[in-house]
């Protein structure tokens, strides 16, 4: 098979197109034909600095494709289902950006009818997203239709992967979502994706705005950038509001008021999708697996998550477009699976 491995740390150039073996699965593993390579910022993050226990890796977390083998202790009846893959590459040097990989079968979920493409976008952007959307201390424990029913969420930043994620599953849970974001273009993306309210944060005042729509505030804050937000998002909680922080964007550091959070009774959770508690992660993937099954979840510019395809061996150049920025999410075609 054709994969896509680095054996040491670096820019994208570190990443080279080799051949080698289809890969067997092991116990409780399922041999995966790739079809769809989704990119995420960690991919890149990691390839830039995790260490590579195997001395090899391929990249990629996300993708979707078809059960071609089954190991040892798995239901032979798997084979020929169309999945989707999360946290492949996760303290394993298997990831998803080759035409096979192996993976443990929990983490092989069922596709059903939707295409490999969605399927690449759901698990780091979703299962982060579900994260933010249920740690809170009001929050529901799980997802579905009406269980936000009687909250307004505020996503920082709704043109980007997981904003998109959390304004989708949000919609899907049927709360009120009000979205920033820092363009017109990016207003309609995050429009697209469900978001009831959009606020242009380099244009508007998003304090004013957001208590225009939520005047005693809102439940939850789904936070990219607390070090730039920070000040924002103290103003805008609500009682038992919780600020759910997945990344550093913006600043590393966050300084946080102390007194105007003890009188909500405000909670800062800080989020990363790999170390979650197992339970919340099982249940973060049945939720996203039901939301996709009702057609709750969507990609394609149509949804405010524009699709740039690449072929396995530009991987590279796919890693530099989201390293750049690329505003919705890169693709890596891996075969031509079913
Ligand atoms: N903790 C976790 O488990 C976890 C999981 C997934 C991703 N992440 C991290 O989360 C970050 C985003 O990932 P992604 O895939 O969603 O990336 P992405 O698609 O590039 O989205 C990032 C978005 O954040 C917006 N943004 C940046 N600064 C902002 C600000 N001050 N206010 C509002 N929005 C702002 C950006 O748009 P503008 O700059 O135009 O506003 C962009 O739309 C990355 O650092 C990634 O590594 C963490």
């Amino acid at each position: 098979m054709k994969a896509i491995v680095y054996e040491r740390t670096g820019d994208p150039s570190v990443l080279q197109v080799v051949d080698r073996p289809v890969p067997e699965p092991g116990p409780g593993e399922v041999l995966v034909r790739v079809a769809v390579s989704g990119v995420n910022p960690t991919d890149w993050k990691a390839r830039r600095q995790w260490p590579l226990p195997a001395g090899w890796q391929t990249p990629g977390q996300d993708g979707a494709g078809v059960v071609e083998a089954v190991g040892e202790g798995v239901d032979q009846q798997l084979i020929g289902s169309r999945v989707w893959l999360w946290e492949a590459a996760w303290q394993r040097p298997w990831g998803t950006a080759a035409e096979y990989t192996v993976i443990p079968v929990r983490q092989a979920v069922p596709l059903g009818s939707a295409s490999f493409d969605l399927g690449a976008c759901l698990g780091i952007p979703f299962l982060t997203a579900h994260r933010c959307l249920t740690a809170g201390e009001y929050m529901p424990e799980k997802l579905h239709a009406g269980a936000l029913s009687d909250h307004t969420v505020l996503v920082q930043g709704g043109a980007g992967a997981v904003g998109n994620a959390a304004i989708q599953l949000a919609r899907w849970a049927d709360a009120c979502v009000v979205a920033t974001v820092s363009s017109a273009e990016k207003a309609q993306l995050a429009a697209a994706a469900g978001a009831s309210f959009v606020v242009n944060y380099r244009e508007q005042d998003v304090v004013e705005e957001v208590r225009k729509i939520a005047p005693d505030g809102v439940h939850t804050i789904v936070e990219v950038s607390a070090a730039r937000n920070a000040a924002t998002d103290v103003q805008l909680l609500r009682a038992g509001g919780a600020v759910c922080v997945y990344a550093d964007d913006g600043g590393a550091e966050v300084t946080l008021p102390i007194r105007p959070l003890m009188v909500p009774n405000a909670r800062w959770q800080f989020v990363l999708v790999y170390t979650e508690p197992k339970a919340a992660k099982a249940q973060a993937v049945r939720d996203v697996a039901a939301a996709v099954a009702q057609g709750g979840v969507r990609v394609g510019e149509e949804a405010g998550l524009p699709l740039h395809h690449y072929s396995l061996e530009a991987t590279a150049a796919a890693h530099q477009a989201v390293e750049n920025g690329a505003v919705g999410k890169v693709l890596i075609g891996t075969t031509d699976a079913g």
